[in-house]
C-alpha cells in the first residue's frame, strides 16, 4: 500500500424517493437560485421533472431551465449554459439525468466564474474554481456523481477530452434507484461495461498495489455482471438496481486507486476517440476497446489477468479470463468488434492518430504511440 490522499467531498443521499429532498439539501447549502440543467426528454416523460421542480418551489429555491444536453455532451451547448447562468446570475449548477448532463453541469460551473473560454480548462488549464454543483442521477455508469471529472466533446475538432479538479466535485448527489428502472436495457449494458471498465484501468495497469484494493475492484465487478445478469431479465428489480447503482459509484470515486502506483487510462483514451468521431455510447466503445487492449496488455501482465479469470470468473488461463468478459459483454447486447459498431477497419489510423493526441495530453505517449494505437485496434477488428 503506497502514500496516497483519499478527500471525497460529495454528500450522498441514496434511497427510495430521495429525488424529492433536493430543494432541502439547496436551501441548507444557502442556494437561492441555480441552473437546472437536463438531457432530451426523459426527465419530463417519467415525471421526474415535475417532482424536482415542486421541491424547488417548496423551498423557495429559484431556477433557470437549460435542457437539451444531448448524450457525448458538446462544447458548444456547454458554452450556451455558461452564458445563461451568467445572465441568470445562479448560485449553483443543479444536474438531473445521465453521466452527460451532470459533465455538462460541471463544465458549466468552471465556465461560469472563468475569464476565458471553457474549452481551456479541457485542454490543460487549472481549474481553480467553479460553482457549487447538485446532481439528481437517473442512469448508473459513469461515477460523474462522486467524483472530479467532466468529459465533453469539441465537435469541431472531434476532441473529446476531460476536466479533472477537485472544485468540480457534486457538493451532494442523490441517487434513487427506481429512477434508473426506465434506462433503456441498452444503455444498462453500456453502464454495465463502463463501471468495469473504470475499475479495470487501474487493476491491470498498476505497477504495484495491494490485495484489498484488488479485492475491492474484484467485487465490484462481479456486483456488476450479477446485477446485470437480474436486471436484463427483470428491469424493475429494485435491489440489483440498487446494487449496482452504488457499484458504479464506487467504481470511479477514487476508493479503488488509492494507494496503487502508476496506473494510467488506457482504454478510456482509446474509447474517446470512438466516440468523438462516431458518437456511439461511452460503454459501447469501451466494450469493443477493451477486450482487444487485454489481448495486448494481458503479455505485459499474465500473472495479472491469470487472477482476473480465477477471481472474477473461476476459470484458469489469462485467454479464459478475457474471451469469459468478452462473451459476457455480447451476451447482454454491447458491441464488441468495431464492425459491430458499423466502424471501418479502414479508419484505424485515423482513429489511432485522434487517440494519440489524448495519450499526449494524458502523459502516456510514449507507451501508446499511434502505431502501438493501430496495433491494439488492429485486435477489435
Ligand atoms: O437525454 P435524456 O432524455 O435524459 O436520455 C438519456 C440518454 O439518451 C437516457 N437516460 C438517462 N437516464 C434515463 C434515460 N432514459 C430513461 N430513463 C432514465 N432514467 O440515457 C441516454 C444516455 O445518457 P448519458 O447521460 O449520455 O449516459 P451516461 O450516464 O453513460 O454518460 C455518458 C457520458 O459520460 C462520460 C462519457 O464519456 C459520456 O460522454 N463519462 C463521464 C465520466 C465521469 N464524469 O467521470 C467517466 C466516464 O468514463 C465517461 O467518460
Ligand atoms: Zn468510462
Amino acid at each position: 500500500m503506497f502514500d496516497f490522499v483519499f478527500h471525497n467531498p460529495t454528500k450522498i443521499v441514496f434511497g427510495r424517493k430521495k429525488e424529492e429532498s433536493i430543494g432541502e439539501e439547496l436551501k441548507s447549502a444557502g442556494m437561492g437560485k441555480v441552473l437546472f440543467v437536463y438531457g432530451q426528454n426523459s426527465i419530463k416523460r417519467s415525471g421526474l421533472f415535475d417532482r424536482i421542480t415542486a421541491s424547488l418551489k417548496k423551498n423557495g429555491i429559484n431556477y433557470a431551465e437549460f435542457g437539451g444536453v444531448v448524450s457525448n455532451p458538446v462544447i458548444s451547448h456547454t458554452r450556451q449554459g455558461v452564458e445563461l447562468a451568467k445572465r441568470e446570475g445562479v448560485d449553483a449548477i443543479l444536474a438531473v439525468g445521465g453521466g452527460s448532463v451532470l459533465d455538462e453541469s460541471k463544465a458549466i460551473a468552471v465556465g461560469v466564474l472563468a475569464d476565458d473560454d471553457v474549452w481551456n480548462y479541457f485542454t490543460g488549464k487549472e481549474v481553480t474554481r467553479a460553482l457549487p454543483v447538485f446532481t439528481v442521477i437517473t442512469l448508473a455508469a459513469t461515477g460523474s456523481e462522486m467524483n472530479g471529472n467532466a468529459v465533453v466533446t469539441n465537435e469541431e475538432t472531434k476532441q473529446k477530452y476531460n476536466i479533472g479538479s477537485p472544485h468540480v466535485y457534486p457538493r451532494v448527489s442523490i441517487l434513487n434507484p427506481e429512477l434508473t428502472c426506465t434506462v433503456p436495457l441498452s444503455y444498462s449494458a453500456f453502464g454495465a461495461v463502463d463501471a468495469i471498465a473504470h475499475v479495470i484501468e487501474g487493476y491491470f495497469t498498476r505497477q504495484a498495489g495491494s490485495h484489498l484494493q484488488d479485492r475491492l475492484v474484484e467485487g465490484i465487478i462481479k456486483t456488476v455482471i450479477e446485477t446485470n445478469n437480474v436486471i436484463m431479465q427483470e428491469p424493475d428489480n429494485y435491489a440489483a438496481r440498487a446494487e449496482f447503482m452504488w457499484a458504479a459509484t464506487l467504481a470511479l470515486n477514487g476508493l479503488t486507486t488509492a494507494g496503487l502506483k502508476e496506473y494510467s487510462f488506457p482504454n478510456h483514451m482509446v474509447e474517446h476517440s470512438l466516440s468523438a468521431i462516431y458518437n456511439i455510447a461511452h460503454g459501447a466503445g469501451l466494450a469493443i476497446v477493451m477486450p482487444a487492449w487485454m489481448k495486448w496488455y494481458s503479455l505485459k501482465a499474465p500473472e495479472r489477468f491469470a487472477r482476473f479469470a480465477r477471481e472474477v470468473f473461476g476459470i484458469e488461463g489469462a485467454a479464459a479470463g478475457i474471451s469469459a468478459l468478452e462473451v459476457w459483454f455480447a451476451a447482454i447486447g454491447a458491441p464488441i468488434r468495431l464492425q459491430d459498431a458499423d466502424i471501418p477497419a479502414g479508419d484505424i489510423g485515423m482513429i489511432a492518430e485522434n487517440a494519440a493526441a489524448l495519450a499526449t495530453l494524458w502523459g502516456i505517449g510514449d507507451t501508446y504511440s499511434k502505431e502501438v494505437i493501430a496495433e491494439i485496434l488492429q485486435l477489435a477488428v
